[in-house]
C-alpha cells in the first residue's frame, strides 16, 4: 500500500461500483508510475520493463478466472471483449441464439447486425432469474450461441448461470457469459460455468483503470472459430491475436515488445 494520502479515496463510502469502482490506491499508483515511464523512454521500452509485471498480470487474471494463461488476454473494455467473442462465433443467416432478458444492450446490438440470426430471449422465474427449463423450452436445432449477461447493469439480479452453462451443454451450443457487473464482486470459475467465453470489465468491482477488460475465450472456442479482424503481427487474428505466445502480447494497438 503506499503511504501517498493524496491517492486515498476522498469519499468515506462509495456506491457506484457498478458504474465505475473507485481505483485501489496501489492501481493508481501503478498506472501514474507507467504513464510517467512511457513519457521519460517511450511507450515500448516502457512496456518492456514492466514485461515481467505484466506477465505476472496475465497469470493473476487467469488464476481469478479458473482459466489457462493462453486463454486469456486483457482488452480496452468489457464491450470490447464481447465484440471479440461475439464477432468471432460469425453467426449463419438461420442460427438461432439465447439471451437472458437483461442482456447487456451492446451484445444485443451486436446479435442483432447478423443478418438473419434469430435472438431469442430465455424466460425467468418469479425473481426475474433465467428458468432454465423454460429456456430448454425455447431450444431449436439451430440454437449456435447461448450469450447470458450474469448480473446486469440495470439491476442486482444474479443469474443462475452454471445451470445456463449446462443446458447450453446440453444443447450443444457456444455459451458466453458478460461477468462485467459480477467480476471483483463473486468468485468466478470457467470450468464451472463451461463457457466458452466470458467478459468482465476492469472499472467497475476489479476497481482497476477505465479502459481495462479481461477476455476469456476457451481453447475450444479459439480453434473452433474464425478470427475476425486482423493486426500487424502474423495472422489475421486479433482474438486469436492477442492470446498467441503464451499470452505475453498486448492488446491490438498496444505496444507490444514481447512478441
Ligand atoms: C453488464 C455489462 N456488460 C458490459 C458492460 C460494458 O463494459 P465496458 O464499459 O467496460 O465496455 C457493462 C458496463 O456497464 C455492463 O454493465
Amino acid at each position: 500500500m503506499t503511504d501517498d494520502q493524496s491517492l486515498q479515496p476522498k469519499a468515506s463510502l462509495y456506491f457506484a461500483n457498478a458504474a465505475a469502482g473507485v481505483m485501489l490506491p496501489d492501481v493508481v499508483e501503478a498506472t501514474v508510475r507507467h504513464l510517467r515511464r512511457e513519457a521519460e523512454i517511450g511507450a515500448v521500452p516502457a512496456a518492456a520493463e514492466a514485461s515481467d509485471v505484466i506477465a505476472a498480470g496475465y497469470a493473476a487474471a487467469a488464476d481469478l478466472i479458473g482459466a489457462e494463461i493462453d486463454e486469456v488476454a486483457f482488452v480496452g473494455s468489457g464491450n470490447r471483449a464481447l465484440a471479440a467473442l461475439i464477432q468471432s462465433a460469425a453467426l449463419q443467416p438461420g442460427d438461432h441464439v439465447l439471451v437472458d432478458r437483461t442482456c447487456w444492450g451492446g451484445t444485443l446490438h451486436m446479435l442483432s447486425s447478423y443478418p438473419g440470426v434469430i435472438v431469442d430471449v430465455m424466460p425467468v422465474d418469479q425473481h426475474g432469474r433465467v428458468d432454465v427449463d423454460a429456456a430448454k423450452a425455447r431450444a431449436h436445432p439451430a440454437t449456435r450461441l447461448v450469450v447470458l449477461t450474469w448480473c446486469p447493469a440495470t439491476c442486482a439480479i444474479f443469474k443462475p448461470a452454471e445451470a445456463v452453462g449446462v443446458l447450453a451443454e446440453e444443447l450443444g451450443a457456444f455459451y458466453i457469459v458478460d461477468a462485467c457487473q459480477v467480476a471483483g464482486q463473486r468468485p468466478i470459475d470457467v470450468r464451472d460455468l463451461r463457457c466458452h467465453g466470458l467478459a468482465a470489465s476492469g472499472r467497475k468491482w476489479l476497481r482497476g483503470p477505465r479502459g481495462t477488460a479481461l477476455l476469456y475465450a476457451s481453447r475450444e472456442y479459439l480453434t473452433a472459430t474464425r478470427a475476425f479482424m486482423a493486426d500487424q503481427f502474423g495472422k489475421a487474428e486479433p482474438m486469436h491475436g492477442a492470446m498467441r505466445q503464451g499470452n505475453r502480447t498486448w492488446p491490438v494497438g498496444s505496444a507490444c515488445p514481447s512478441r
